[in-house]
């Protein structure tokens, strides 16, 4: 059974799972030591920022309580973060689970745990406790704070533990949290979602709209920069309606403001702005602002109007354009980006025409297309005039090939320019490499020395790749 809205008192509920972990490593140390080995855990992370960002708070507990981070599933903990936004999400979980079974039947040791957004989906929890009774804990969105003591739970009663909420309006601050990388930060600055458009499972799986304090996010933030970071990426469903349910409002404009002022902190990214609400004051403060990065990501999904009204996405398309070009007018050269679905129940050639239009008119640097996915439990899965697949194939094809055209074509005219970049990492391919992230958010391969990660250099970007340079860093 899912419980309602659990009431849980933030500081005291910190101070129980501090309790747990505390035990715990108690545990792990004579287990090590009775194995003669540390212990290893693994987390894989499928779906979107908000679940990488979940993860490193689970990251966190795991390192706390005695776990040494790996990158093999080959280990004594593996966590699936699951995401649902789209049906290949989740056959892709169910896939890898058998994958894992083999591996817990070679090692005494191993636990498996599943979290994130899939799971609170009661469908999916029956199937994995008739089918795959081998996993030994599940759990939401809304208690990853109680991993702890679910670890607990699960030592002391030797069967599945199962803990899932509905909903919750409690935010629990201040426990253990592993970053991915030194120098850069995402950090919430809302959960959940109020906008349910009719394709999307998300309100469904992460509950309704909380906005963090104020205070709690300034001072978090204040702590990643003594700590080394100069990025943060500030994160929620609409960031744009942040702080609609605090006690006393107040806007993600003045929000921003707040963080501006924070010594240290470089640049400023966040995702994702709902057009429906994003405001003149907005586009005022990133226009004045000196850290907010040269990018907004700004998900149309559609081009139609017609289309749009069906997915409950509240503006037109004439609006969303007018809105486009309220932004460039006030912040020229600013990258956008943007989300796109194709084959939504009833798209007709026509409406996908005007999805075309759109793309022509705002040129966007990039763009995430989707093919529409049912989701069982959203208004549009009772849809009828499913598009067929093969039309919806040709669409998605000479959408993406429109994409790519016009982002080459944008990115063009600055080969030759010298560019701040954030230098992030080795390049995965080719390990002599460096890539660093320009403010418009595209990236730059160039030679360099590792010792460069983490900091803001200038690159000359001297040949485009369409979605990407190669450069030459000048020190
Ligand atoms: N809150 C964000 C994005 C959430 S999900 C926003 O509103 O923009 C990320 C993207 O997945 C969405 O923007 C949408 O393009 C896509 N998506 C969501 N549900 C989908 C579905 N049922 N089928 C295909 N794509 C979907
Ligand atoms: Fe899904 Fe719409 Fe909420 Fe984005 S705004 S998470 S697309 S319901
Ligand atoms: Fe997926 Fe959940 Fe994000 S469904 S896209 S991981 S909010």
């Amino acid at each position: 059974m899912k419980r309602q809205d659990e009431v849980i008192a933030g500081s005291s509920e910190t101070l129980r799972q501090l309790n747990y972990i505390e035990n715990l490593k108690k545990h792990y140390i004579d287990k090590a030591s009775e194995i003669g080995r540390p212990l290893t855990a693994h987390i894989a992370t499928f779906g979107c920022q908000m679940n990488a960002r979940d993860s490193e708070k689970i990251a966190g507990i795991l390192e706390q309580i005695g776990y040494t981070m790996i990158d093999s599933e080959d280990a004594d903990f593996v966590v699936y973060n699951t995401c649902t936004v789209r049906e290949n999400a989740n056959l892709k979980v169910y896939g890898r689970l058998g994958y894992l079974s083999k591996l817990k039947k070679k090692n005494p040791n191993m636990m498996i745990a599943l979290c994130g957004c899939m799971m609170q989906e009661d469908a999916v929890v029956e199937k994995i406790k008739k089918s795959y009774r081998f996993v030994d804990i599940i759990f939401g969105t809304h208690n990853i704070f109680k991993l702890a003591e679910l670890i607990q739970a699960r030592i002391e009663s030797k069967g599945m533990i199962i803990d899932i909420w509905e909903g919750t309006k409690e935010i629990v601050e201040d426990l253990p949290s592993e970053r991915k990388f030194k120098f850069k930060a995402g950090v919430n600055i809302m959960y959940g979602c109020n906008n349910f458009c009719s394709y999307c499972i998300v309100p469904y799986v992460r509950g309704r709209e909380r906005s963090r304090d104020s205070k709690d996010i300034i001072k978090e933030i204040k702590e990643l920069v003594a700590d080394g970071v100069v990025e943060i990426m500030l994160l929620g469903q609409n960031v744009n309606s942040y702080g609609k349910t605090l006690e006393t409002p107040m806007s993600f404009s003045e929000l921003l403001q707040e963080i501006e002022q924070i010594e240290g902190l470089e640049r400023i990214r966040f995702m994702t702005s709902h057009p429906k609400d994003l405001s003149d004051s907005l586009i005022e403060v990133m226009k004045n602002s000196k850290k907010i990065c040269n990018h907004l990501h700004l998900p149309v999904q559609a081009g139609s109007s017609r289309i749009l009204k069906i997915m409950n996405r509240k503006y037109t398309k004439e609006q969303y354009l007018e809105l486009v070009e309220k932004i460039k007018a006030a912040v020229p050269n600013i990258s956008l980006t943007t989300d796109l679905i194709v084959g939504f129940p009833g798209e007709t050639e026509e409406d996908f025409l005007e999805t075309l239009d759109v793309v022509r008119k705002v040129r966007y640097t990039a763009a995430y297309t989707f093919i529409y996915s049912k989701r069982t439990g959203t208004p549009a899965a009772n849809m009828e005039e499913q598009v067929p697949e093969e039309i919806i194939k040709d669409r998605f094809n000479r959408l993406l090939k429109e994409i790519q055209k016009i982002s080459s074509e944008l990115s063009e005219p600055d080969t030759g320019s010298i560019q701040k970049v954030l230098v992030e990492e080795i390049n995965g391919q080719d390990n002599s490499l460096l890539t660093g992230r320009l403010s418009n958010n595209l990236l730059v391969h160039f030679k360099g020395d590792p010792s460069l990660i983490g900091k803001i250099i200038d690159v000359r970007l001297d040949t485009c790749k369409g979605f990407y340079y190669l450069g030459e860093a000048i020190l």
